[in-house]
C-alpha cells in the first residue's frame, strides 16, 4: 500500500495490540503497527501477511503512512510506558490528529494527558478495552471517553471490531475526559468482586463439601446454564476440567494460591473512598488479594491460629443450592455497588454517564458479561434515573428471595472456619 493509506496506527504490539490490529483488518480497515521490540513487529508482519496490515520499525515512518487526521492508538501497560509513547509520537503529530490510549490507565492520568494534548490541539481519547486476548482478536467490549468529534472519527472502526449482542455493537461514546477509563476501572472493580465471590463458593465446595475437580467443573458448567450464566462462571467450569500438561494433574492444583493485582481494583476502591461511596465487595476483593499475596504470613500463622474442622456434616445438596443462590445475590449486589459508584463519579466528574448504555455494552465481549446485564439494562430502561439497582422491583425481589441461601452460606462458612468475607460483606450491605 502507498503512503498515507492506513486509517489507524497501533503502538504496542503485545498480544492485545496485535490482536486488535488483526481484528480491525478483518473488518476491512487498513492498520499499521509499531513496537520498540522488532520481534513484535515481525510477529505482526507474519500474522498479518494476508491482510491490509503493515508492521513498521520506526516511529517516523509509522506515522508518515497514516491517513490524516492521523489516528494513533496506544496499547501499552498503564503508567510510565504511556507517557513514553506519547513523547515518542508527539513530534510527528499535528493539530487535529487523534491519540488514543486503549490500555487500563488511571483515569486521573488520562485527564492530565488530555489537557496537555489539548493545548497542542490534539484530541485524546481514553478507551477501556475488555475481553483479554480472545476479545481483542474477535470482539471486545469497548468503553470510549474523550472529545465526541474524535470518537466519531473512529466510531465505524470500533463498532466493527467490537463484540455484538443482538446486532448491537458493544461500544458507545460514554462521556468526555476520562469517562471511558473510569467506566473500565469500575468494570474491573466489579470483576474483582465477582471473582472473590466465585472463589468463596469454590472454597466451601472444595474444603467443606469435599467436591473433586470433576464435580466442580460439572457444577459451575451447570450453573452457567441457569440465571448465573456469565463469562466468569463459564470459565470457572472450564478451568476445573483443565489438566496441566507437565504434571498431568488438574491445573488448579498446581497453580500457586497467591494472587496479585495490576491496580484497577484498588483504584476503584480508592475512588469510592474519595466519593464517600460504599463498595464493600470491591474493597473486600482487593484486600483478600493482598492477603492472598502475603503467602509467607499465612504460612507462618496457619499452624498456630487453629479453628474448627472445615468438613461440612449437613445436607450437601441443600448447601449447593444455597451457594448458587448466594452467588447470584452476590453478583446482583456487586453490579449494584459498581453502578452506584459510576453514578456518584458521573455527578462529581460531570461525565454525564448513561447507565443503560453501559449495561448494553457490557453484555458482550467483556469479562463481566452475564445474563444479569440484560436485566440491569431493562431496569435502566424502565427508570433511567434509578438511584440504586436494588430499587428496581425486579432485581430487589430476586435478592429478597435469594437472601435465605446467602444467610445460610455465611453462617455455614463461619461455623466451618472457611473464609467468606465477600459473602459476609454482601449480606451486611443488604441488611
Ligand atoms: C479485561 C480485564 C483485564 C484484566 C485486568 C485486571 O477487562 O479484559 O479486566 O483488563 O483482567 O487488567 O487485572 P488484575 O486482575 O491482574 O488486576
Amino acid at each position: 500500500m502507498a503512503a498515507e493509506e492506513y486509517v489507524l496506527g497501533m503502538v504496542g504490539l503485545g498480544v492485545m495490540g496485535r490482536n486488535l490490529v488483526l481484528n480491525m483488518a478483518d473488518h476491512g480497515f487498513a492498520v499499521a503497527g509499531h513496537d520498540k521490540d522488532p520481534d513484535k513487529v515481525k510477529a505482526l508482519k507474519e500474522e498479518g501477511r494476508e491482510k491490509s496490515v503493515r508492521g513498521v520499525e520506526t516511529v517516523q515512518e509509522f506515522i508518515s503512512i497514516l491517513t490524516p487526521p492521523k489516528t494513533v492508538m496506544m496499547l501499552v501497560p498503564a503508567g510510565a510506558p504511556v507517557d513514553s509513547v506519547i513523547k515518542d509520537v508527539l513530534p510527528y503529530l499535528s493539530k487535529q490528529d487523534i491519540l488514543i490510549d486503549a490500555g487500563n490507565s488511571f483515569f486521573k492520568d488520562t485527564d492530565l494527558r488530555a489537557e496537555k494534548l489539548a493545548e497542542k490541539k490534539i484530541a485524546y481519547l481514553g478507551i477501556g478495552v475488555s475481553g483479554g486476548e480472545h476479545g481483542a482478536r474477535f470482539g471486545p467490549s469497548i468503553m470510549p471517553g474523550g472529545p465526541k468529534e474524535a470518537y466519531e472519527h473512529v466510531r465505524a472502526m470500533l463498532e466493527a471490531a467490537s463484540a455484538h449482542v443482538d446486532n448491537v455493537p458493544c461500544v458507545t461514546w460514554l462521556g468526555p475526559g476520562s469517562a471511558g477509563h473510569y467506566v473500565k476501572m469500575v468494570h474491573n472493580g466489579i470483576e474483582y468482586g465477582m471473582m472473590q465471590l466465585i472463589a468463596e463458593t469454590y472454597d466451601i465446595l472444595s474444603q467443606g463439601v469435599g467436591y473433586s475437580c470433576e464435580q466442580l467443573g460439572r457444577l459451575y458448567t451447570q450453573w452457567n446454564e441457569g440465571p448465573l450464566s456469565s463469562y466468569l462462571v463459564e470459565i470457572t467450569g472450564h478451568i476445573f476440567q483443565k489438566i496441566d500438561e507437565k504434571t498431568h494433574k488438574h491445573l488448579v492444583e498446581v497453580i500457586l494460591d497467591e494472587a496479585h493485582q495490576k491496580g484497577t481494583g484498588t483504584w476503584s476502591s480508592e475512588s469510592a473512598l474519595d466519593l464517600h461511596t460504599a463498595v464493600p465487595i470491591i474493597d473486600t476483593a482487593v484486600q483478600m488479594r493482598s492477603l492472598s499475596g502475603a503467602k509467607d504470613l499465612r504460612r507462618a500463622e496457619s499452624g498456630m491460629l487453629t479453628g474448627p474442622s472445615p468438613q461440612f456434616g449437613g445436607n450437601a445438596e441443600s448447601l449447593v443450592q444455597d451457594l448458587q443462590d448466594a452467588l447470584l445475590a452476590g453478583f446482583i449486589v456487586s453490579y449494584a455497588q459498581g453502578f452506584r459508584l459510576l453514578r456518584k463519579a458521573s455527578e462529581a466528574m460531570q461525565y454525564g454517564l448513561d447507565f443503560e448504555k453501559i449495561a448494553t455494552i457490557w453484555r458482550g465481549g467483556c469479562i463481566i458479561r452475564s445474563e444479569l446485564l440484560n436485566r440491569i439494562r431493562q431496569a435502566y430502561q424502565r427508570k433511567p434515573d434509578l438511584v440504586h439497582l436494588l430499587e428496581d422491583p425486579d432485581l430487589a425481589k430476586q435478592v429478597i428471595d435469594l437472601q435465605a441461601g446467602l444467610r445460610n452460606v455465611v453462617q455455614t462458612a463461619a461455623e466451618l472456619g472457611i473464609p467468606a468475607p465477600g459473602m459476609m460483606s454482601i449480606v451486611a450491605y443488604y441488611d
